[in-house]
């Protein structure tokens, strides 16, 4: 169903309201990474440049609603913001009452987790939000999966409501994959838990030629076929699960390839003693913490063959150097490959900047749990909301 797009729109002298995900780590008040910021910027410039008058929103961290909380407060945002434009971004307190503009052409609205109501979707929030502005423009594709009052209750409310630029990318990014890919496609999934992945898995081993699995989920995998996890992560009740998505990948001549060699330890730590054993030769007080050498070259073969690939989760315990090798080589092996390259998910995002591939990826997704239920095949909440807009507007226009 196609969306409104902001491009679509005349937006000079018009108040627009735009919803970006500028939820970024922090640490010490310090913003660790701002990749998410920097995807906005273009979008920000596109209506500042059309001669909107610019009011950002976004959400940061999950603070308790209706209390103000200084760690969640948006302030290192707008400095960052400030920096990025190259002009001032002033953070506006109270808002949901209406304010002036004053001078600004653009200004950034605090937190809007800290509005009773936004994560309920209140239909008065709602209305509050979308009373300040002409347009509204729905840009966070990380928060489409979230059914609030800033990303879906808005656009019930508001004049128009149209998808921005970032969020139009991701939806052709992620769409290419899903619906026309090329053949080999390849999809690498980590992380350390089946259970929250599951839906992922399963949708992908319906799809893909090659599921590659690490971190956490390789080692249910590896129990299912019968091995020694020793005391790695792993989930004893989803062995059935894991036992069952190999089966189905490989009755369509699929593959959900287990890795021959991993590096163990007894504990995750930068000083302990790691060794490099055959999958059989895990014992039990070991942990499974990498990928081994030779299971490394057989699969950044594989990705080096791929068409397509798709990323989501380092595949070993890569914040520690000496368990990082799996998650580098697989990295490098998808900057190289000639495919079309997609990741996306928080630690993937911070493992793309640790070894500086970002250039070598076709496609970032600033999304985390949206990332993964695109991929599941569930419609997002914002996405449906503003298809129900387009469909209004265009019976009007
Ligand atoms: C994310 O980081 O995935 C998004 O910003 C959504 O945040 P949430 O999980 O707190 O809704």
């Amino acid at each position: 169903m196609p969306l409104l797009k902001m491009s679509d729109l005349k937006l000079n002298n018009k108040h627009v309201l735009i919803r970006e995900d500028l939820n970024v780590p922090l640490k010490n008040g310090e913003i660790t990474s701002d990749i998410r910021i920097r995807a906005a910027i273009p979008t920000i410039k596109l209506a500042l440049k059309a001669g909107a008058k610019v009011m950002l929103m976004s959400h940061l961290g999950r603070p308790e609603e209706g209390v103000f909380d200084a760690q969640y407060s948006l302030a290192p945002i707008a400095a960052r913001l400030s920096e990025l434009l190259k002009i001032e971004v002033p953070l506006i307190q109270h808002w949901t009452g209406g304010f002036s503009m004053h001078k600004h052409d653009i200004v950034l609205l605090e937190n809007v987790r800290f509005n009773k109501g936004e994560s309920s979707n209140s239909q008065d929030l709602a209305k509050k939000m979308a009373a300040l502005c002409d347009v509204f423009v729905m840009d966070a594709f990380a928060t489409a999966h979230r059914k609030e009052a800033s990303t879906c209750g808005i656009v019930s409310f508001a004049p128009i409501a149209c998808a921005g630029p970032l969020l139009t990318q991701e939806l052709e990014a992620l769409n290419t994959i899903m619906q026309n890919p090329k053949r080999p496609i390849v999809a690498i999934v980590g992380g350390s838990k089946v259970s929250t992945k599951l839906a992922l898995l399963d949708t992908l081993s319906q799809k893909v030629d090659t599921l590659i699995v690490g971190g956490g989920i390789a080692n249910t995998f590896i129990a299912a076929e019968g091995y020694v996890v020793g005391k790695s992560l792993y989930e004893a009740d989803l062995i059935d699960e894991a036992e069952r998505l190999m089966v189905n990948a490989k009755n369509r001549d699929a593959e959900i390839p287990i890795p021959s060699d991993v590096i163990v330890a007894e504990k995750l730590a930068d000083d302990s003693e790691s060794s490099i054993k055959l999958v059989s030769q895990v014992d039990d007080n070991e942990k499974i913490l990498d990928l081994g050498p030779d299971t490394i070259k057989t699969l950044t073969a594989i990705i080096k063959k791929a068409k397509t690939i798709l990323w989501n989760g380092p595949v070993g315990a890569f914040e520690v150097e000496q368990f990082s090798l799996g998650t580098e080589a697989i990295a490098k092996a998808i900057g190289e490959s000639k495919g079309y390259s997609i990741a996306g998910g928080g630690d993937t995002l911070a493992a793309i900047e640790k070894y500086d591939i970002a250039d070598k990826i076709d496609y970032i997704s600033t999304g985390g749990g949206a990332f993964l239920s695109f991929l599941e095949g569930k419609k997002l909440p914002a996405i449906a909301a503003l298809e129900a807009f387009a469909i209004q507007y265009e019976k009007v226009t």
